[in-house]
């Protein structure tokens, strides 16, 4: 079976205030009901999959347990971080736990929307035959604008039914070359989600991050366990270097496939982000919480249970209300919230 290995270690800053170190953007109910973990642990559901391993930071161990339960799912292995050293140690810890064996690993970030799961599953079955003969494989998602916070990957030939060979894999290039990308009509973003054999990634990881492997192996044999909690060791993973997979790996690997695939992705990196893919009321606007919105459009109201927001008169503006915090800002700034963050450290 694939073994579902969910990332939820992240910060999601811009999205602040409902984002915080306490709760970050993958423990919080955005798109639906559910969390953006647990509509992550959802996705990866059904017979051709394993349970799933969580990696996640210590701190969060409880929480993330709890929303796992309430949707009645159950980590095989509950990975503790002690503190964040970005992807690449992230997954190396999940595949030392699940064994370092030919078993495929479905590596997906906890905090992004798929909308059409069934193209997902599609993707997945189209890529396995390539994972099984030892590729990296990841999911390309067609570009709509020259993103800068993502990775890239120019499309090459294809090498079976929906597969194609990896000719470059950029992570986060510069403006212009993301401007250059789009216009080529022959590049895709890279989603974030991978699929590879446990040996397959470990052994690229001998190749071109030895440290981290070998910091990664040592937390992990002196690691605390306690039910399918794991506790890697800490002063042997405050060793690891930090880095993502993708600088550390795909960028660098020789076998690399993509799977272009269009599924209703979104990494909900911004207010705005949430706003665009959000289904607005019949009076324009998107909402959430107890919001009353008089001669008011094309607005994005996020409030809580015992906080009303009233908006008269206003239109295309972004209010959110957490806890003891208040943002109002036009739509179109949310990547500015990351300057809130900056100025509140001050
Ligand atoms: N366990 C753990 N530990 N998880 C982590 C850590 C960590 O130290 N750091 C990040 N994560 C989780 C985040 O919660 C998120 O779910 C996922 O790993 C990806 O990390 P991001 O920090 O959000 O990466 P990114 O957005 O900069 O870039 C990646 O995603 C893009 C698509 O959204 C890259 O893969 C890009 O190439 C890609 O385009
Ligand atoms: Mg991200």
């Amino acid at each position: 079976a694939i073994i579902p290995v969910i990332l939820s270690g992240g910060s999601g800053t811009r999205l602040w205030p409902m984002s915080q170190p306490e709760k970050p953007k993958q423990l919080l109910s955005l798109t639906a009901e559910q969390t953006m973990l647990q509509l992550t642990v959802q996705r990866a559901a059904g017979h051709q999959f394993a349970d799933p391993i969580v990696v996640a930071n210590a701190f969060h161990a409880d929480l993330v347990e709890e929303q796992l339960s309430a949707v009645e799912s159950a980590a095989q292995a509950l990975i503790l971080e002690p503190i964040g050293r970005n992807t690449a140690p992230a997954i190396a810890l999940a595949a030392i736990v699940a064994g370092g064996g030919s078993e495929p690993m479905l590596v997906m970030p906890s905090d992004h929307v798929i909308a059409n799961v069934d193209s997902f599953h599609a993707a997945i079955r189209d890529a396995l035959p390539l994972v099984n003969e030892g590729w990296l494989v990841t999911f390309g998602i067609a570009p709509d604008a020259p993103e800068t916070g993502y990775g890239w990957i120019k499309v090459g030939e294809q090498l079976a039914k929906g597969i194609h060979r990896v000719d470059r894999f950029v992570e986060k290039p510069p403006r212009d070359a993301a401007e250059a990308m789009l216009a080529s009509g022959d590049h895709a973003w890279n989603g974030g989600i991978f699929l590879f054999r446990a040996d397959m990634f470990l052994g690229a990881l001998s190749v071109y991050a030895p440290e981290m492997l070998i910091a990664a192996q040592q937390s992990i044999e002196r690691s605390r366990r306690e039910g399918s909690r794991i506790w890697p060791d800490a002063e042997s993973f405050a060793a690891c270097p930090s880095d993502s997979i993708d600088y550390a790996v795909m960028e660098k690997a020789p076998r690399v496939a993509v799977v272009p695939v269009s599924m209703g992705w979104s990494d909900v990196g911004s207010w705005d982000a949430l706003h665009a893919i959000s289904d607005p009321d019949e009076g324009g606007n998107v909402v959430r919480g107890d919001v009353v919105a008089i001669d008011s459009r094309n607005c994005l109201v996020q409030s809580e249970p015992g906080k009303r927001v009233a908006l008269v008169g206003v239109n295309d503006l972004i209010v959110v209300v957490s806890g003891a915090d208040v943002l109002v800002l036009p739509r179109g700034r949310s990547q500015e919230v990351k300057r809130v963050i900056e100025a509140m450290k001050d």
